[in-house]
């Protein structure tokens, strides 16, 4: 997929460089909100008119899975839900009745080989299909941002990355560790345990704190402090089987995204105050204002 996800950086940057031509522009609309949604609707072959409302879908979905939601986005959520279901049950439908080269008809054949009742593996389908572009829209919109933020707040480490492009990876990994997409993975024990001197009953549910871990000083020297080089490992993509199957895919737009970006935008700067959407579990930048130096 690098190529085309190349191709669609570029484009993202010609459109950011049009704005930045007679002003500040925002980051986010334009570049690290667009990325993610353009890259999995190509590959599952949806229709690029579908990409804003997926989008949108997808910033209100997930706050079922925020740590303290309030009633109002519960059911802002629950009718993302309801829509998301609506959308993919179709497509699995026409999938099903006009199968193609695309991911859906292909894990239609597969589960078809495997299970004799179509209900059955049409429902299967639906919810990978639907799990795939949660796993994949606020969680890679949210490395962008903040790779860019954060290099663009400390100019030396980026004119440093400039010239040396083949620390990028290490850069995107620093960015993982300082901050982190999704700041809680959730586990329920299978039966009564301790957990660091903690008592966790059967069937009672933990919040791992992946955010706070990556700044644990017990782990990291210095954890607030923001270093390309530092090499360090982190949690950002789980651990152990559910480990992010979609790692590698979030790993390379970041890095056509960067290497593309410091190359044709040496003297990018940030233009005013990043804001934040008030959520603890997925991270995210609403918007980044840039400008030209
Ligand atoms: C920076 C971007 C991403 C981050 C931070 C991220 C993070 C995570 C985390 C923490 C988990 C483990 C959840 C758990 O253990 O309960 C996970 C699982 C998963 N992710 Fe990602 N993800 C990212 C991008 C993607 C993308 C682009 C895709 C798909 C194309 C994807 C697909 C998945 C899938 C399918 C799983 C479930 C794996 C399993 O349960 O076996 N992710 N991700």
């Amino acid at each position: 997929m690098k190529s085309s996800i190349e191709r669609t950086v570029n484009r993202l940057l010609d459109r950011l460089d049009e704005e930045l031509a007679v002003g500040t522009a925002d980051f986010c609309a334009l570049v690290s909100d667009e990325l993610p949604v353009i890259t999995i609707g190509e590959w599952l072959q949806l229709p690029s008119a579908d990409y804003p409302l997926l989008r949108s879908l997808t910033h209100d979905q997930v706050f079922t899975q925020e740590l303290f939601p309030t009633r109002s986005q519960l059911a802002l959520s629950d009718r993302a839900t309801g829509q998301l279901r609506e959308y993919f049950t179709t497509l699995v439908r026409e999938r099903r009745r006009n199968p193609g080269t695309d991911p859906v008809s292909s894990w239609l054949a597969v589960w078809d080989d495997l299970e004799c009742d179509r209900a059955a593996a049409d429902e299967a389908v639906f919810h990978l299909v639907l799990f795939m572009v949660l796993a994949a829209l606020e969680t890679t919109a949210h490395v962008l941002s903040g790779a860019v933020r954060l290099l663009l707040e400390h100019p030396r480490q980026r004119d440093w990355l400039r010239t040396r492009p083949e620390h990028i990876p290490g850069a995107i990994d620093e960015v993982l560790r300082y901050d982190a997409p999704i700041h809680m993975i959730s586990r329920v024990a299978p039966e009564d345990t301790v957990l660091a001197g903690v008592t966790i009953r059967e069937n009672e549910m933990v919040q791992l704190m992946v955010g706070a871990a990556h700044h644990d000083p017990r782990q990291y020297a210095d954890p607030e402090l923001f270093d390309i080089r530092r090499r360090s490992p982190h949690l950002s993509f789980g651990g152990g089987i559910h480990f992010c199957l979609g790692n590698a895919l979030a790993r390379m737009e970041a890095e056509c995204l960067l290497t593309a970006l410091l190359q044709r935008l040496p003297g990018l700067r940030l233009a005013g105050a990043p804001v934040w959407a008030s959520r603890v579990a997925f991270r995210r930048l609403i918007t980044l204002p840039v400008a030209r130096a």
